[in-house]
């Protein structure tokens, strides 16, 4: 079996992946239509051109613009259903899925029709063919600590279909100390913790989110290279780092992924593992990220392996169903 054949094929896991951006372009203009919604696109041919991104913030716009097209508890269930599907084709066994509650309720969307919309489409999924789950709530990094506190309260009456907080959005400017009141009741309230740090933003983020935030895993994290310490951390802790490269390329942390430094993380040993972020915007789903990534890094089927074993140890899976995948592989 050739290296690609045994990326496809191979039993996996997610661990970074925004639910909001899996919306596909033509799923977009449908629910825009039937929902009545204005985007500010003629077709998808101009959608595609304006993905066409600068650094996050100018990817954020237009990922936040796209999400309004989301109205009812059935045009959630349907977007996670169709990534439900993506991860059975790509034989993706267990996922653990960010969702952005306040780019909804900011535009008075009750907050029971997006989880409600999300945990059943994954249920389904569950019963029809075992793809296993958890749902992970991100607090959005710009808007205040206060709103996120709102969302907190929601989450609580919630407790038996989330799993843990996060945070996202504009990155640089919103530093993880901005939330440690937040997180802090987090925990007390029984959720792990999760945040994006090291993407664009400084070293300095990934050692607040870690000492300040408490959390379990950093999502995406390759700026940590920049200090040879944190490293050191990362390594003796075993600090998951959920990178995704494709993403990296299209908001240009990176210019191109012969760039890309996944391959220097994996030469430290750092726990890293790969994952499609939004796939819908930035190009592909998981398969496609593993692929592209190989192929640019020259990565070795061993390499491969390391990536989704990783995987597999930082999910929140039993220990057992991940001794079960791990011998799989
Ligand atoms: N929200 C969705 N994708 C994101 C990313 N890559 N970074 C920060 N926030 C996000
Ligand atoms: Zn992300």
């Amino acid at each position: 079996m050739n290296i690609v054949e045994f990326i496809k094929k191979v039993p996996k896991t997610e661990l970074h992946l925004h639910i909001e951006g899996t919306l596909e372009p033509d799923h977009m203009f449908k629910l825009a239509k039937k929902n009545n919604i204005f985007i500010p696109f003629k077709n998808i041919k101009e959608v595609k051109e304006a993905y066409n991104f600068s650094n996050l913030e100018s990817f954020l716009k237009i990922y936040y613009e796209g999400s309004k097209v989301l109205i009812k508890e059935e045009d959630f269930f349907d977007l996670t259903w169709a990534y439900a599907l993506k991860c059975k084709e790509d034989n993706i066994v267990h996922t653990e899925i960010f969702f952005d509650p306040q780019t909804h309720t900011n535009r008075g969307i009750n907050f029971e029709i997006v989880i409600n919309g999300i945990y059943k489409a994954l249920q389904k999924a569950n019963k029809e063919f075992g793809l296993s789950f958890k749902i992970i709530m991100c607090f959005l990094r710009h808007l205040s600590e206060k709103s996120g506190f709102e969302m907190l309260d929601h989450a609580i009456v919630h407790k038996d279909k989330i799993f843990g907080v996060g945070l996202d959005s504009s990155e640089i400017g919103n530093p993880p100390s901005k939330f440690q009141k937040l997180f802090k009741k987090s925990i007390e309230k029984g959720f792990l913790t999760f945040a994006h740090a090291g993407e664009e933003g400084p070293p300095e983020y990934i050692w607040d989110s870690i000492n300040l935030l408490n959390v379990k895993r950093i999502d995406h994290g390759v700026q940590c290279l920049h200090d040879k310490i944190l490293v050191e951390k990362l390594c003796k802790d075993k600090t998951p780092l959920t990178v995704c490269p494709l993403s990296n390329i299209k908001l240009r942390v990176f210019n191109k992924l012969k760039e890309h430094n996944l391959k220097k993380m994996l030469d430290k040993k750092l726990m890293v593992m790969v994952n499609s972020d939004d796939p819908a915007y930035f190009g592909g789903y998981l398969n496609k990220n593993l692929i592209e990534i190989q192929s640019a890094l020259n990565l070795s089927i061993d390499d491969i392996k390391t990536l989704i074993i990783n995987s597999f140890k930082a999910s929140f899976l039993t220990e057992e169903k991940k001794m079960e995948w791990i011998s799989k592989v």
